[in-house]
């Protein structure tokens, strides 16, 4: 190179870097938020000191939150605060003005805090009430060995706000330290570094190192115990469940190696999960370094374990790459169940990861047929302005985001779509990631450099399911409907076919009964199978969806439909059953129910059954 031609180089070198740094200090770090009040851009929190109480007489959280805190000159903070009362607040220890904005139905309050440019922390010191959505007290009752309370918290996607005043956006990161009191026969336990026995004093020191978006702070107090499965990995759960949980979840450490051979380290130490009591209200939920876990899992054969698998994905989709907003949902969701599969491959097969999938592509096609009227909900990218972020999490971010990245998979090829995965979850670790955001690093990193051409704005952008979507087969699923329809034809139900049968096949042959099933029919299966009686809670779920859209009562089955409405708070399962009676026009029989099981419920799955079944009478 001629030495004048390096100098230019020097100078346009010197002056790009400049060029970045401008850009650096003015870009507004922060996207638009929809769902939360804070403006993170002036003003943001970067980590917390906990320090609560836990009342179970009164059934309040009591303490106070003090944030570290980055200012851009700004002269107030703003948190999300929802159904708290707030006492007072400090800034630097000292105390210090503040004001709760207007209320609204879905965000809550704003909570404006004076500060100085200078101010380095601010505390507020509050209390929970009993309208606080994120937090299920229950009685020993409701637990399985029914002698002491529980509580748990739920924060995703917004409800962190009713039981820590917060800033709470994804895109917000923070690392916390908590101090927790409880009654000293009960044992807490985080989303954090966690204790593996009771402390006797009922006071518990939490450290999160890591920083977190605040949908995923949680807490868990109850009469627990631990159990380890490998030296980074175990189980929480009752006395009674945690030698079953142990052993269903055996395979954890199992899961963790083949997800780090797949897209790199697990970069949170420890992977425990909790089994909590059947009114928790997902499936799972994967708070960090503990995720928690509904009891229904729990089948005794390890066939419901993908869940764990789904949780343990999100510790690279969602937990350490997070989506930005709640229209960006699919990112986190869409990337796990992908995740999840892979994981379920890579320890038990194609078949079974097929099985899955092609569960979900069912779910899919349902969901897009219920949407028929709104097909705007059936894109991938939502626009959730005016609506609770809940209202976009069904089935189109899991389904079609996973049928949308196995597509691409099949496209590409598996090599370079792995690689392509492993470099997204480095490059973005720790961050969030919009839509426009991950579809610019598809182009720039994989589409363009293997000069392929893909329909992702159709995916991503447009309702439905586009053509060029993966075709999912499984021989066993073939099978399986293959049986179904010699049941019926013949008159006759040969056992013998279906005794290597999974839980997955099972599932797929009841969820398949033809429009023109016979309650003939399901009486011949109910007594050659007993499905009423089934202690699988997927299986049992289907089978009384059938019974509800088929009118059978045979067996006992009405019984064991309303004791399982009454005992199990999962939204998934309930919902799918309120929505049979409803779709059946049996509304008043389900309200028969609700009545009684509706107390048992978390706010979450309470507000969705009531939107469904038109139930205002509380
Ligand atoms: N993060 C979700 C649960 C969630 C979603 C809570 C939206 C609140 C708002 C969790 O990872 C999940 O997807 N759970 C599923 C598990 C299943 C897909 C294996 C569930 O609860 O059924
Ligand atoms: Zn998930």
């Amino acid at each position: 190179m001629k030495k004048q031609t390096l100098l230019y180089a020097l100078i346009a070198l010197v002056f790009s870097c400049n060029e970045d740094k401008k850009e650096e200090a003015t870009a507004l770090k922060y996207v638009e938020e929809l769902h939360s009040n804070a403006k993170p851009n002036t003003s943001v929190i970067k980590h917390l000191d906990l320090d609560i109480d836990v009342n179970f007489d009164k059934k309040i959280i009591d303490g106070s939150a003090t944030y570290h805190i980055e200012s851009n000159n700004a002269t107030e903070i703003v948190l999300d605060s929802k159904f708290l009362e707030i006492e007072r607040a400090e800034a630097d220890g000292k105390p210090t003005e503040f004001e709760l904005g207007a209320f609204n139905e879905q965000l809550g309050q704003a909570l404006k805090v004076k500060i100085s440019e200078d101010t380095k922390t601010i505390t507020i010191h509050y209390k929970t009430t009993d309208k606080t959505e994120a937090l299920q007290w229950l009685n020993p009752q409701q637990t399985a060995d029914k002698t002491h309370p529980f509580l748990f918290t739920q924060g995703q996607a917004i409800l962190t706000r009713s039981w820590i005043p917060i800033q709470d956006s994804p895109q917000i990161r923070i690392t916390y330290n908590a101090t927790v009191k409880v009654p000293s026969e009960l044992m807490a336990v985080m989303s954090a570094e966690n204790p593996k026995e009771k402390t006797g004093d009922g006071v518990y020191h939490f450290k999160m190192k890591q920083p977190i978006s605040p949908y995923l702070m949680a807490l868990a107090v109850g009469d627990i115990a631990y159990k380890a499965v490998s030296n980074r990995t175990g189980v929480y759960a009752e006395p009674s469940m945690v030698d079953k949980a142990q052993s269903e979840f055996s395979d954890m450490e199992k899961m963790v190696v083949a997800a780090e051979n797949l897209y790199g380290d697990y970069d949170w130490d420890q992977f425990d999960v909790i089994v909590l009591p059947p009114s928790f209200p997902f499936g799972g939920m994967e708070n960090p370094r503990l995720t928690f876990a509904t009891p229904t899992v729990i089948a005794g054969d390890k066939s419901l374990t993908s869940l764990i698998a789904h949780e343990l994905a999100h510790s690279w989709s969602g937990n350490l790459v997070t989506n930005a907003t709640w229209n960006d949902f699919w990112l986190n969701e869409g990337f796990t169940v992908y995740f999840e599969i892979r994981i379920m491959e890579a320890l038990y097969g194609k078949d079974r990861a097929n099985m899955i999938a092609l569960i979900g592509r069912q779910d899919l096609e349902e969901e897009v047929e219920g949407f028929k009227n709104e097909p705007e909900m059936t894109k991938l990218k939502l626009d959730l302005s005016n609506k609770n972020p809940d209202d976009g999490m069904n089935s189109i971010a899991y389904d079609k985001g996973y049928l949308f990245l196995r597509t691409l998979e099949e496209t590409v090829g598996r090599d370079k779509f792995d690689a392509f995965l492993k470099s997204y979850f480095k490059t973005n670790a720790f961050s969030t990631v919009t839509t426009e955001g991950f579809i610019d690093y598809l182009n720039t990193n994989l589409l363009q450099p293997n000069a392929i051409d893909f329909n992702v704005e159709e995916w991503v952008y447009q309702p439905g399911v586009p053509e060029n979507q993966a075709k999912i087969i499984s021989d066993k699923f073939e099978n399986a409907e293959r049986t179904l329809h010699e049941f019926i034809d013949t008159k006759t139900v040969d056992v013998s076919k279906t005794k290597d049968w999974t839980t997955q096949e099972w599932v797929y042959f009841i969820r398949n009964f033809p429009e023109t099933i016979t309650t003939e029919d399901l009486k011949r299966f109910d007594e050659a199978f007993d499905l009423t009686n089934s202690s699988n809670s997927h299986i049992a779920m289907v089978w009384y969806e059938q019974a509800i859209n088929h009118d059978y009562h045979g067996n006992g089955v009405d019984q064991n439909i309303e004791d399982f409405l009454i005992r199990v708070g999962r939204r998934w399962y309930v919902s799918t059953l309120f929505k049979a009676y409803k779709r059946n026009d049996k509304v008043d029989e389900a309200l028969v129910i609700y009545k009684k099981a509706r107390a048992n419920y978390h706010s979450v799955t309470a507000n969705t059954i009531d939107g469904l079944l038109g139930y205002n009478n509380y």
